[in-house]
């Protein structure tokens, strides 16, 4: 079997693969980072969102081999600092009640980790194009939104904090 290097959640990992295995199931099967959730297996609903450098991709359709020296990050890596407090995003899904099942939630919340990376002020239309390949049966998406929304004002107020070394 193939060897796959690859750093996730910013530790080096090296993991024997399947040439024909897909990103989350290695992360949840061979790492045990089970956060990342499988629903549709075929790219359709977004559970399964993991960031590879940077980008959002399906890793339920996401070829193991092509995630080779590259940057993965899971709903795991998604801490704020080393005591393990929830990230900004994470807490504002809570404080909105943004989550209901859960099953949709970690991969909503890496899709709105690479939107506000890549865009840290979005309008409404373009959280809801950012979250698009999200599917979520429970909330209506209502919430989801406004979560997103909050966390980009606490983003940048954490921002405007730390450029003023606070
Ligand atoms: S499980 Fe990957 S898109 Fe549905
Ligand atoms: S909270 Fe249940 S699918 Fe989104």
């Amino acid at each position: 079997m193939p060897e796959l290097k690859m750093r996730v959640n910013g530790q080096d990992v090296s993991v024997q693969v399947d040439p024909d295995e897909m990103l989350g199931y290695v992360l949840r099967d061979r790492l045990g980072l089970i956060g990342t959730k499988i629903g549709c297996g075929e790219g359709e609903c977004g559970a399964c969102t993991v960031l590879v450098d940077g980008r959002s991709v399906n890793s339920c359709i996401y070829p193991a081999m092509k995630a080779q020296g590259r940057d993965v990050l899971t709903i795991e890596g998604l801490k704020a600092g080393e005591d393990g407090q929830l990230h900004i995003i994470q807490q504002a899904f809570i404080d909105c009640a943004a989550s209901q099942c859960g099953y949709c939630t970690p991969g909503m919340i890496m899709s709105a980790k690479a939107l506000l990376d890549e865009n840290p002020n979005p309008t409404r239309d373009e959280i809801e194009t950012g979250i698009s390949g999200n599917l979520c049966r429970c909330t209506g998406y209502y919430q989801i939104v406004e979560a997103i929304q909050l966390a980009a004002r606490r983003l940048a107020a954490q921002r405007k904090e730390e450029s003023h070394g606070g």
